[in-house]
């Protein structure tokens, strides 16, 4: 390697340092290993950990059991009552009470994105906190081309990606068209699976546009996203489709920008650049808003933060769901403790949250990703570079039935004729 390429490994070190040290001091609680030397025997696990989560409820988007779970290695190796392991060197867990659940996986995020002249406040590190935090294990953010090259985007995203936390998956935004882009899409459908799809946000989910009118540009500010936010109804509008199943899943948006940034436009709310937060907050306030009202089930609360994602993204079981081979990403929630949310006590790096001073019931006590206990009792134990990118195949689910309907399509009137030179 060349010494340009060394220096720059070293500046990312430097910087991982700083973030974390930065994260530290804000929350004094909280403890990161080091950069260097973290995994195995860091914290709460590492490779080869081995937890026994006993006497829970354990949710999956198909049913709720009693049962206990048993990871080893990062995997999920049995999910039965009664299991014993006559082993100290195992991390036991007692569930009694609590919900053992799938993290979740929030389908559209935006870390460390250059947009509107600035760059989102949070990247792969402190998104990853946040989301750990929050009872998010998985993550998939819109990579953005560089001046229209996918396979650029990529590049940067992928190096963008070194100081995760947690696992994460790419979509990939197309910005221009021309032919290079086709021929780089049919390229990137081979070799990573990528596809394009839509949800409700959570915050379009909870939150109505009465804040953008506050007097305090600080406070309206921080409420500015695309598409924006609308009037008291729109809300509970989404939340009846989400309930109904019309809309198959929840994701956050989240792309966040702290208050010198909003302030680019005092004079132009047009400058103001455009996003909210709510990676750390979006299973809380679903489990909260939707399952402690009743509108959902604990098995939809599952199937909407987590499992319907993985579906869509073809990687189920292997996320979202807590079964036997699958990767131990999960949540233990305690549905008696309360909440209360904002910027003194989030993960972000942002100064302020949208739902700030918000509370509510529901709590994400214990955070496994992939077999390390990374949040318990308040405290992040989180390791850069330790996230893996997951490879999202292309022609799941929703590519079920295609053939038919296109061939249904060809055979039918409305389908353009060919027709050849000869004919009458
Ligand atoms: C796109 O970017 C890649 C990687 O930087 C480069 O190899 C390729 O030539 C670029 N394609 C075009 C059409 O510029
Ligand atoms: C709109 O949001 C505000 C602030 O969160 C809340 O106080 C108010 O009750 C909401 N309005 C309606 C009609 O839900
Ligand atoms: C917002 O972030 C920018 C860029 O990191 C930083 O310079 C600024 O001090 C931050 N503002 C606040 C209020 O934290």
């Amino acid at each position: 390697m060349t010494t340009p390429c060394r220096l720059g490994g070293l500046l990312l070190l430097l910087l991982l340092g700083a973030v974390a040290v930065a994260i530290a001091a804000s929350h004094p609680a909280n403890e990161f290993c080091a950069a260097a030397g973290g995994g195995a025997g860091c914290g709460g696990g590492g490779d080869g950990a081995r937890i026994l989560i006993k006497g829970g409820t354990v949710v999956n988007a198909h049913r709720a059991e009693e049962a206990d779970v048993y990871i080893e290695d990062g995997v999920v190796i049995a999910v039965r009552p009664n299991i014993r392991v006559g082993d100290d060197n195992v991390k036991v867990i007692d569930a009694t009470g609590k919900f053992v659940m799938p993290g979740g996986i929030d389908p559209h995020t935006h870390l460390e994105m250059e947009f509107m002249g600035t760059v989102t406040i949070d990247d792969f590190f402190s998104g990853h906190a946040a989301a750990l935090a929050g009872g998010t294990t998985m993550h998939i953010d819109f990579v953005i081309p560089v001046n229209g090259n996918l396979t650029a985007g990529l590049e940067s995203y992928k190096q963008k990606a070194e100081k995760s936390a947690m696992d994460y998956g790419f979509h990939m935004a197309i910005t221009k068209w021309n032919d290079d882009v086709s021929r780089e899409m049919e390229s990137m459908v081979k070799d990573h699976g990528q596809k394009v799809i839509g949800e409700p946000v959570v915050s379009g989910l909870v939150l109505n546009d009465s804040w953008l009118w506050d007097p305090d540009f600080t406070i309206a500010s921080k409420y500015v996203m695309s598409p924006p936010i609308r009037q008291a109804g729109h809300n509970k509008a989404l939340q009846l489709a989400l309930s109904s199943g019309v809309l198959p899943l929840v994701g956050t948006d989240h792309c966040t920008f702290n208050s010198t940034q909003k302030a680019f436009g005092f004079d132009d709310f047009r400058k103001i650049p455009n996003g909210v937060n709510g990676i750390e907050e979006r299973m809380h306030i679903i489990w909260d808003s939707m399952a402690e009202t009743g509108q959902i089930s604990g098995t939809d609360y599952v199937r909407v933060t987590s499992t319907e994602c993985a579906k869509i993204f073809n990687i189920y079981p292997r996320k979202g769901a807590i079964l036997e081979g699958s990767d131990a990403d999960m949540i233990i929630l305690n549905p008696k403790r309360s909440f209360v949310m904002g910027a003194h006590t989030h993960h972000s790096r942002s100064n302020t949250n949208v739902y700030e001073g918000r509370k509510g019931k529901g709590m994400v006590e214990v955070t496994i990703s992939r077999g390390r206990v990374v949040w318990e009792d308040g405290i992040l134990n989180i390791v850069p570079g330790s996230g893996r990118y997951i490879r999202t195949p292309p022609f799941g689910y929703l590519f079920d039935g295609t053939e038919k309907s296109d061939a249904a399509y060809r055979a039918s009137l409305r389908a353009p004729v060919q027709r050849g030179k000869a004919s009458a």
